[in-house]
């Protein structure tokens, strides 16, 4: 059963979805959706595991804050909807920006972390020419809403099987259902995140990362590099998957991240 629970603290009131009981899982969802992208893995939450997946705030049910965060902010966040629930360590990953966000509240929190999951992401900064492309999105948000953003990027975010699948609706209601401000504010969260290729190569930490074999956004070469800079990772590419791999492939997507929680205790 998933639980959704309201959590307030000195970052702002935050929504979250809880499901199991157990070793706690922190899963950070990706841009521009929220914690229901999380579901499909929140309904499988193997036994003696507890999934936890937050509404960043501006996205899903979680306010957006007055300006726009960082990366890092996003990160303060998530350390005190940690500490709400009185969760001390946690594995810790994320999906696409959702990665950005672990790496960031790994710099913030280390000792916090039992392992990462680094899910269909990459280590690098944006490219001057990828800042450009957040601009041009900024100005699309702004002149013509969410359904826009939808638009330009259902393509990419999902492999061409998916796109004529049930998913690309679940999807586009998923980023529909989030204010123009949220999605803005994540936008200059994007385009000013550092890179984090040294704090990969600094880990010490089980490190999974998995990646949609057609994800073209963050592709499966972005994971290969990862892999090679962090000692103690694996890597697992989701066959048929894109960007989206946990929703287009939920039972692979499931079953590697189980085998690796149990793998990494
Ligand atoms: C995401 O899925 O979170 C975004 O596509 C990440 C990005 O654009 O860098």
């Amino acid at each position: 059963m998933i639980v959704e629970r309201t959590v307030t603290t000195g970052q702002g009131t935050f929504r979250v979805l809880d499901a199991g009981a157990g070793w706690p899982v922190l899963l950070i969802h990706a841009f521009p959706l929220s914690a229901e992208m999380w579901r499909p893995q929140l309904e499988a939450v193997p036994q003696g595991w507890r999934y936890v997946a937050p509404d960043l705030r501006g996205f899903g049910r979680s306010p957006a804050g007055r300006r726009p965060p960082t990366m890092d902010d996003y990160a303060a966040d998530l350390e005190s909807v940690l500490d709400a629930l009185e969760i001390e360590t946690a594995a810790i990953g994320g999906l696409s920006m959702g990665g950005y966000v672990t790496f960031a509240l790994h710099r913030r929190a280390a000792d916090r972390f039992t392992s990462l999951v680094l899910a269909d992401t990459k280590a690098e900064a944006d490219t001057p020419e990828g800042r450009e492309g957040r601009k041009r999105m900024s100005e699309l948000v702004n002149a013509r809403g969410v359904g826009a953003v939808a638009d330009s990027m259902l393509p990419k975010l999902l492999s061409e099987r998916s796109r004529s699948g049930d998913v690309a609706g679940v999807v586009r209601e998923l980023i529909e259902a989030n204010s123009v401000t949220g999605v803005d504010h994540a936008i200059h969260a994007l385009m000013t995140r550092p890179d984090s290729s040294a704090d990969l190569a600094a880990l010490r930490l089980p490190v999974l990362v998995i990646v949609g074999e057609d994800d073209v956004i963050t592709p499966p070469a972005d994971s290969e590099r990862m892999v090679r800079a962090a000692e103690r990772s694996q890597l697992v590419v989701v066959p048929g998957a894109g960007h989206l791999s946990n929703l287009e492939a939920p039972a692979a997507f499931s079953t590697a991240l189980a085998n690796f929680l149990t793998s990494s205790l």
